[in-house]
């Protein structure tokens, strides 16, 4: 697997946020994106994830451009703040996973995801019942649930607790390790506990540098 981009640029109106980024990414790598707040990052990703348009022959998967079509099985993706989500909604964990699953995914992956990120006792609990830290873990099983080949997290840490920090920065290297290729946006005080292997660093004036881990460029 190789997510591969060619110079991308993205404007919302006249204000380009993105200016010609490339990147290679190949399976098992680990992308820290980086960068102060309106740097552009969480455009980047939508970007990626085909919410924002760009132009054709700029993202390719293997030798295939997805540009222009979203390969949602591909990708499992937590928003930002988890936002765009209604939690008074009145839907148990599971219910929540039941409707977020493709056909083909198995009832008790669910069960040992659920397990692994050690919240299969809160199953049949309303999601408006949650903490911070186990909403995150469900929406990263969420994320997890069709076997996605790269794993993308919008800021996932800026809610929750050190301790909850702590499980999530082991879970990422578990994913990591067992070959899921990891884009993680992030402040740049974190980068000490993360086992990236490349940073995207994206600044005001929305240039930005792409490099990878221990081979001289910046980190
Ligand atoms: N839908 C949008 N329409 C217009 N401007 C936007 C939109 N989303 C983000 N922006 C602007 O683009 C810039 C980058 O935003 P964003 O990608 O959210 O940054 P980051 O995730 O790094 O905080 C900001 O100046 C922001 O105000
Ligand atoms: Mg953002």
């Amino acid at each position: 697997m190789q997510i591969y981009i060619n110079n991308l640029t993205f404007a919302y109106g006249i204000k380009t946020v993105i200016n010609n980024l490339s990147i290679t990414l190949n399976q098992g790598d680990y992308l820290v994106v980086k960068g102060k707040n309106g740097t552009g990052k969480t455009t980047f990703i939508k970007c990626l994830l085909g919410v924002n348009e760009v132009k054709p022959g700029t993202i390719f998967y293997d030798k295939t451009d997805i540009t222009n079509f979203k390969k949602w099985t591909t990708f499992g993706y937590v928003s930002q703040s988890l936002d765009n989500f209604n939690y008074e909604f009145p839907i148990t964990v599971l219910e929540l996973l039941n409707v977020s699953s493709t056909k083909g995914t198995m009832p008790q992956d669910r069960l040992k995801l659920l397990d692994k990120m050690k919240i299969f006792d809160i199953q049949n609990q309303n999601i408006n019942s949650l903490s911070g830290g186990q909403l995150q873990r469900v929406f990263i099983v969420r994320a997890m649930l069709n076997n996605p080949k790269i794993l993308i997290l919008d800021e996932p840490t800026a809610s929750i607790d050190k301790q909850n920090k702590e499980f999530f920065y082991q879970t990422v290297d578990d994913l990591n390790k067992n070959g899921i290729t990891v884009i993680l946006i992030t402040h740049s005080d974190e980068l000490e506990h993360l086992n990236y292997t490349h940073t995207l660093t994206m600044y005001d004036d929305y240039t930005n540098s792409f490099s990878i881990r221990n081979e001289g460029g910046e980190a």
